[in-house]
């Protein structure tokens, strides 16, 4: 098939070329020229694991970067991958969506056969029907007959990307006409995974939902943990207890620094604004957040209560990412960390495999180290933000600290001893 994918991030990249290793023609639309050239020359301008050489294998061949919107004119199908980032107010910014759709139905204008616009950025349900549909037909002056619609959430997670996207857990298609179904399901057609066909809105709301369950589940993990911590109770030990239940299951109960990211934070402030919006007052939901925000100071205060006032101490930082593998600090919880470190006049040296880049953006004035040593070398703290694996083989390391005193946002560490290791 020949598929355009609009939109060169995080899901338009790994998309589009885990489309043209399916075999279909692809190619991908992007206002960034620097991404379009990295992505051209075969390099990914974002790391995930197994990118690189897919993109290696199809870039020039099957998959290629522009910024014009051309191809859309040849397409059977065209995936919408364009960020939705939050507003002030939490409701979630359309305008890339709507300035994405009137580019493409410009473009449908004068093509004579069948093709299918799908929305694969995470949207409030009702926008693909709403927002989406009547923007494309306006600027291409046709009918539902001669474009479809659908929606085709993507659940896969960064720093695993690529793997889910191949083998996922499940297919969700929301069209509202079944041609349109069918044709974003032949896509898929080298996937193994189960399908359901939805409504375009169900569709929309399972993504949000997803995400909102996720999250209430590390925020619920993190309430149980802080009642432990004031009663002397090991957490870890209760979930491992809790998670054996299969109608709960092991995943996401790890009590922490909180969740972070491109999706939680957003997806779960724009269901509350949709919720509000709806006359509903979404209490579970803002309790979610309010216990994901406060998280991150209580890190600092149970620092403060084992390392003393953090006025000129030296503290390291480990781990920048939002969750390890990948380099994506967006909303990350080591970001208000790192403020509120800085703010109680503590120097902070950071350490991540991969995300000090993106990182030094925020903070061009902290100290960056090469290895985990030398971020604990002479360290009168220690704060753990990311559950990167090599972080989880440190031992040894932490008597370089001048004050062994570490604080565990992702309960990861094996030091043998666990001296010094406090959540
Ligand atoms: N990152 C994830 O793990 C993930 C997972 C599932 C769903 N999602 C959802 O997918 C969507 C995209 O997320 P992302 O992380 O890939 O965002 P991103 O910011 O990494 O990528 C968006 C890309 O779209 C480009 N763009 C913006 N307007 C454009 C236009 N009019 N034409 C062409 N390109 C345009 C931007 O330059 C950017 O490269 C969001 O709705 C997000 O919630 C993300």
């Amino acid at each position: 098939m020949r598929i355009s994918v609009v939109g060169g991030g995080y899901v338009g990249l790994v998309t589009g070329t885990c489309f043209a290793e399916f075999g279909h023609q692809v190619t991908i639309i992007e206002i960034d020229p620097e991404k379009i050239k990295a992505i051209n020359e075969g390099k990914p301008p974002i790391y995930e694991d197994g990118l690189e050489d897919l993109l290696k294998k199809n870039a020039g061949h099957r998959l290629r970067a522009e910024d014009g919107y051309e191809s859309v004119a040849g397409a059977d199908i065209v995936f919408i991958c364009v960020g939705t980032p939050p507003k002030p107010d939490g409701s979630a910014n359309l305008s890339y969506i709507e300035s994405a759709s009137c580019s493409i139905g410009e473009k449908l204008k004068d093509i004579p056969g069948y093709c299918v616009v799908v929305v694969k950025s995470t949207v409030p349900p009702g926008t693909t029907e709403h927002v989406v549909r009547p923007v494309v037909l306006k600027m291409a002056k046709k009918t539902e007959r001669e474009i479809g619609f659908a929606m085709n959430p993507e659940f896969l997670r960064e720093g695993r990307a690529v793997a889910d996207f191949m083998n996922p857990d499940r297919l969700v298609i929301g069209s509202s006409d079944p041609r349109s179904g069918k044709q974003v399901e032949e896509v898929y057609t080298s996937v193994r995974a189960p399908l359901i066909h939805t409504g375009i809105s169900a569709a929309e709301m399972i993504k949000y939902t997803s995400n909102a369950f996720l999250a209430t589940k590390i925020s619920f993990s993190n309430e149980i943990g802080n009642i432990c911590k004031n009663l002397g109770i090991d957490v870890y030990d209760v979930m491992k207890g809790v998670g054996l239940d299969p109608r709960i299951g092991p995943l996401f109960l790890n009590a922490g620094a909180g969740f972070g990211g491109s999706c939680f934070p957003k997806d779960v402030s724009a269901l509350v604004s949709l919720a509000e919006h709806a006359g509903e007052k979404p209490v579970l939901l803002q309790s979610v957040l309010a216990i994901n925000e406060q998280q991150p100071s209580r890190m600092i205060t149970i620092l403060e209560k084992r390392a003393g006032s953090l006025a000129g101490k030296r503290i390291a930082v480990l781990g920048l990412a939002f969750k390890d593998n990948t380099d994506d600090i967006r909303d990350s919880r080591a970001v208000p960390v790192i403020q509120m470190l800085l703010a109680k006049g503590a120097r902070v040296i950071a350490y991540d495999p991969m995300a000090a880049p993106n990182m030094k953006k925020i903070f061009p004035a902290i100290e960056y180290c090469p290895t985990a040593a030398d971020a604990l070398r002479g360290a009168d703290g220690c704060l753990v933000m990311t559950e990167w694996p090599e972080f989880t083989r440190l031992d040894k390391e932490f008597d370089l600290m001048a004050h062994t005193v570490i604080i565990e946002g992702r309960h990861i560490l094996s030091r043998k001893d666990r001296e010094g290791i406090c959540w």
